[in-house]
């Protein structure tokens, strides 16, 4: 099959469009042809040698994909042609993708490959922070820091679903997206510092759950802004990943849970109930508008190269997807 692989590890330059082995379907797998997928900066750095599959998975870069049921066992819920998306631990930069059966879900008839492809990744880490991680309740306030990207703008909508209310860092000029989506306060952390915005809109100590990208950087500002029970989920290291001067005091004092989380390495058992979980209350939202994957741009799979590089420049908002051709 085809597949996008790299001639060593490094730039974006060294991805091109190879033939490699179809993969074999273990037990419970469905094959996918793929139609589309979804670029992820984990993408970025399994390119660069600094985020390798797990053991056991694909080793091939592609973390979400959509696209048609090319086999499925007898005992399988899904049958040939059925359109589908779902996540999966590597391997969906490529024309066919065996997936576990229940990693799956499948296609609203409204929703396009190249949207579904735009909606597992980004759509369930965010669930998973806010909801299992974060335990967001109605009417409380969320900090959501990198909100434009494609987890961020799953975020937003999700902490707007249950009725959450929303403060987002972002560049100035990705702002009128995050408010459209349902964000009240958005900051440009660029021009302005974020920790005394939301200080003086919100009040002090008034963030009960802070989804965080950043990690150094905003380590100490995070636990300054948290509520009393406040939770932090971190979920990426863009600011670095050493931090000094942590005031222990405020995270005893204020009963503070700091919460690290990944989702590729997770077991099998755990990301199914995710899956699970999140289409039970979430997918039929996508049916009806309540729920969009907000897709910034839609390319080849032979441009993949400029696809890395847009992410890599922060040009983009919301995610970007590329079509498997022939
Ligand atoms: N742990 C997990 O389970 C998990 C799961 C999925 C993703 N992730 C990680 O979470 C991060 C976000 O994922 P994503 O898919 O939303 O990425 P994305 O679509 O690339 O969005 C990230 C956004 O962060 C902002 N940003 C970049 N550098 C920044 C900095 N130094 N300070 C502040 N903002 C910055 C950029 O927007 P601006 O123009 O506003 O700066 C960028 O668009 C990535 O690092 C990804 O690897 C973790």
């Amino acid at each position: 099959m085809k597949a996008i692989t790299q001639n060593s590890i490094g730039n974006a330059e060294t991805m091109y469009i190879g033939e490699v082995d179809i993969p074999v379907l273990r037990e419970n797998e469905v094959m996918v042809q793929v139609k589309a997928f979804g670029v992820n900066r984990a993408d970025i750095l399994q390119r660069k040698g600094k985020y390798p599959s797990p053991a056991g998975a694909s080793p091939l870069m592609g973390l979400e994909v959509a696209g048609i049921v090319a086999e499925a066992p007898v005992s399988s819920p899904w049958k040939i042609g059925d359109k589908v998306f779902g996540l999966i631990p590597g391997g969906g930069y490529a024309s066919y993708v065996a997936i576990d059966a229940e990693m799956l879900w499948r296609m609203p008839d409204t929703m396009s490959f190249e949207e579904a492809a735009a909606i597992p990744e980004a759509f369930l880490t965010a669930f998973l922070a806010l909801q299992w991680q974060g335990k967001l309740q109605r009417g409380q306030k969320v900090l959501l820091h990198a909100a434009s990207g494609g987890v961020g703008t799953a975020a937003i909508q999700l902490a707007n679903a249950m009725q959450a209310e929303i403060v987002v860092t972002a560049s100035a000029s990705k702002h009128a997206i995050c408010a459209k989506l349902g964000a009240t306060v958005c900051i440009d952390y660029k021009t302005e510092s974020w920790v005394d915005v939301v200080q003086e809109v919100m009040g002090k100590n008034s963030i009960d759950v802070v989804v965080d990208f950043l990690g150094a950087s905003y380590f100490n500002d995070n636990i300054s802004v948290l509520a009393m029970d406040g939770r932090m989920v971190m979920l990426a290291l863009m600011g670095g990943a050493d931090v000094s001067g942590v005031d222990l005091r405020k995270i005893i004092g204020k009963r503070i849970t700091v919460i690290g989380s990944t989702l590729r390495n997770r077991p099998l058992s755990f990301q199914r109930k995710l899956a699970r979980e999140f289409a039970e209350q979430f997918l039929p939202s996508f049916s009806d508008g309540r729920l969009q994957p907000i897709i910034d741009t839609v390319m080849d799979w032979n441009l993949i190269k400029e696809a890395h590089e847009r992410m890599e420049s922060n040009q983009h908002v919301g995610k970007i997807v590329m079509k498997v051709s022939e």
